[in-house]
């Protein structure tokens, strides 16, 4: 049966359940090389969707159409509601220095950055982290980029000035948030605080004091750059991901890439920011900070509710362009982290804490400083095998001198091992039953499929779905594809490049996207129900931006998402979030939304 021509109304869900079945079709279809045992861990198709006809449906509101969904205002469900919060710009507590554009770069260290993306709410009850605190928490919020033509009004900085307000845009936010009066505001707070490029910061875990970490010039580990998507531990922390720090370095004289940092897309022409011009740290050429790249591409651990804690680089996580990082607690208590390496051809990770994270907290030791890392391969008959990440393994002992090594050069590593290239794996989510989704944001590079990445070359992208064996802690996964983006196309639910992504506990998953959409639409939020297939549009961005970031307060009836880079930056494209027609910058912003009737987002 083709649903594909006889869309009637956006609500009708057809053509995405035709999608789905397409994809059960192909399970069932891999099925024979499986086993009856491997297949059973998703719900077996017929239950599938007689379960869902005895639930009520998860999502229940009226989607955003196409047509409504690609002007220089964002559009929202009818059902729905927003407000914008926190410009790029604004002061991170009442009383502080106020937009100004092109900001300085000491104003701007006190200011909320540029390029919002992931984000965690971490909510506050009578001035403690409590779960009940709906309408007051720490909101950590990444900065990932802002170019300078929109940062500084300038393709390059002209003094060391300018790069510190380039540099100081970056990093990331902890702002203190309440609803006074319907309205989430800033607070004035000894908690928040900006982290930046010139932060100082910490290394942990067994790469902490290898060489490779320290440059000629002795000076201390400072900053953090390119903060994508990110996650959250069990014990309150937050964590920022850096991905694209290749984008940062430059060379001022005479230089060539080794394989490692060739490995790492470090080059002459990678250098985005012309920072090593005035900013030695990050200048490849110059020997005395020779390493001082090694220093980026991890997982950084923020206390959000500490101002004063000096952030953690884990390199136990290992060091790649890191997406983000779905936390979760798997068999016996240990953290559990999936993460995604977000270049076209890299690979999905997997670490695993060497014991119960309660118990090693106790002791003194962090989850995230001991443990196992894995990089995944993809087998074409629907099993997956986690591929250690250890010196111990004779093929990395061969290439590499220690574990400190194997985990400052895990692409490399992960090369060695076999690992399977994916088409631009983004973010990670775990559901709650045991389900890990990553987004394959797309490959316009790919000229020969697998079964897990079956589109050669990928230009919209796909999103993949694992089962650990052994409750997350195991060394095999079974996997199928939740859905491919190119199926949706010709129908109200079109979207392409797949990138934030977030499963809620009641088995929604909310895809977020950035590339270009089709039939004019602007990036979008979109919500799947996983039992049914069902998906509809809850809110789309304006011209140029890309929709990122996602988190809420605990009731789940507050949801936060961004809109990073709105008209790319282009005045002439938006002037979101000034709702005028002159000549503003446009600015990144967060947006606060809520159902009209008090339900949960979503819903
Ligand atoms: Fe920072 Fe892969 O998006
Ligand atoms: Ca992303
Ligand atoms: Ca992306
Ligand atoms: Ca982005």
């Amino acid at each position: 049966m083709d649903h594909d021509t006889d869309i009637s109304s956006p609500s009708n869900n057809r053509p995405f359940r035709a999608l789905l079945e397409r994809h059960l079709s192909r399970r069932e279809l891999l099925k024979g090389g499986l086993g009856l045992a491997a297949m059973s861990f998703f719900s077996a198709p017929q239950s599938l969707f007689a379960a869902a006809a005895n639930k009520a449906p998860l999502i229940n509101f009226e989607p955003v159409l196409i047509k409504d969904g690609s002007g220089p205002w964002p559009a929202i469900s009818t059902d729905y509601q927003f407000d914008i919060i926190i410009p790029w710009g604004d002061p991170l507590k009442p009383g502080g220095p106020s937009f100004n554009y092109p900001p300085n770069g000491p104003d701007q260290a006190q200011q909320i950055g540029i390029g919002h993306d992931g984000m965690h709410f971490f909510p506050i009850t009578e001035g403690k982290f409590s779960r009940g605190g709906n309408e007051h928490g720490m909101l950590a919020i990444n900065h990932e980029y802002g170019r300078n033509q929109h940062v500084l009004g300038k393709k390059l900085p002209e003094s060391l000035a300018e790069v510190r307000a380039s540099q100081h845009a970056h990093g990331l936010s902890v702002i203190e948030l309440k609803k006074t009066k319907g309205q989430w505001q800033p607070q004035q707070s000894n908690r928040a605080r900006r982290i930046h490029v010139n932060t100082p910061v910490t290394f942990s875990g067994p790469a902490a004091d290898h060489p490779l970490l320290r440059t000629k010039q002795g000076n201390r580990p400072q900053g953090t750059v390119n903060n994508c998507a990110n996650g959250y531990t069990p014990w309150g922390t937050y964590l920022t991901c850096e991905e694209n720090f290749n984008t940062v370095f430059g060379a001022n004289s005479h230089w060539q890439p080794n394989k490692e940092q060739a490995r790492y897309g470090l080059s002459r022409t990678g250098a985005n920011y012309g920072w090593e011009k005035f900013d030695p740290r990050f200048d490849l050429s110059n020997p005395n900070y020779h390493n001082e790249e090694n220093r980026f591409g991890w997982i950084v651990e923020v206390d959000p509710m500490d101002a004063q804690q000096t952030p953690v680089k884990r390199t136990a996580l290992g060091r790649f362009k890191h997406e983000g990082i779905a936390l979760t607690v798997g068999r016996d208590g240990r953290v559990v982290g999936y993460m995604g390496d977000d270049q076209t051809f890299d690979y999905i990770y997997k670490f695993v804490s060497e014991a119960n994270w309660q118990t090693m907290r106790a002791s003194g030791k962090s989850p995230l400083d001991h443990g196992q890392l894995y990089v995944a391969k993809f087998n074409d008959d629907g099993s997956g095998d986690w591929l250690e990440l250890s010196i111990d393994n004779p093929r990395l002992a061969d290439q590499f001198s220690s574990q400190a090594e194997v985990l400052i050069y895990a692409r490399l590593a992960a090369d060695r091992l076999g690992a399977t290239p994916m088409d631009r794996p983004e973010w990670t989510t775990v559901a709650p039953n045991g389900d890990v989704y990553c987004t394959l944001t797309n490959n316009r590079e790919r000229s020969q499929t697998s079964k897990s990445n079956p589109m050669a070359p990928n230009p919209d992208g796909h999103i993949i779905r694992w089962r650990d064996t052994d409750n997350h802690i195991g060394t095999t996964f079974e996997w199928d594809l939740f859905l491919m983006a190119e199926n949706s196309h010709n129908s109200e639910e079109t979207f392409s490049d797949p990138d934030g992504l977030w499963a809620d506990p009641d088995g929604r998953l909310f895809i977020q996207t950035d590339g270009n959409q089709k039939q004019g639409l602007n990036n979008q939020l979109l919500v799947a129900d996983t039992n049914t297939g069902e998906l509809r549009r809850l809110f789309t961005g304006v011209t140029g931006c890309e929709i990122t970031g996602i988190t809420s307060t605990p009731d789940r009836k507050t949801l936060f998402i961004n809109i990073q880079h709105p008209g790319k930056g282009d005045p002439t494209q938006t002037n979101f979030p000034a709702a005028t027609d002159g000549l503003t910058v446009p600015r990144d912003a967060t947006i606060v939304m809520t159902r009209k009737d008090g339900g949960v987002v979503g819903s």
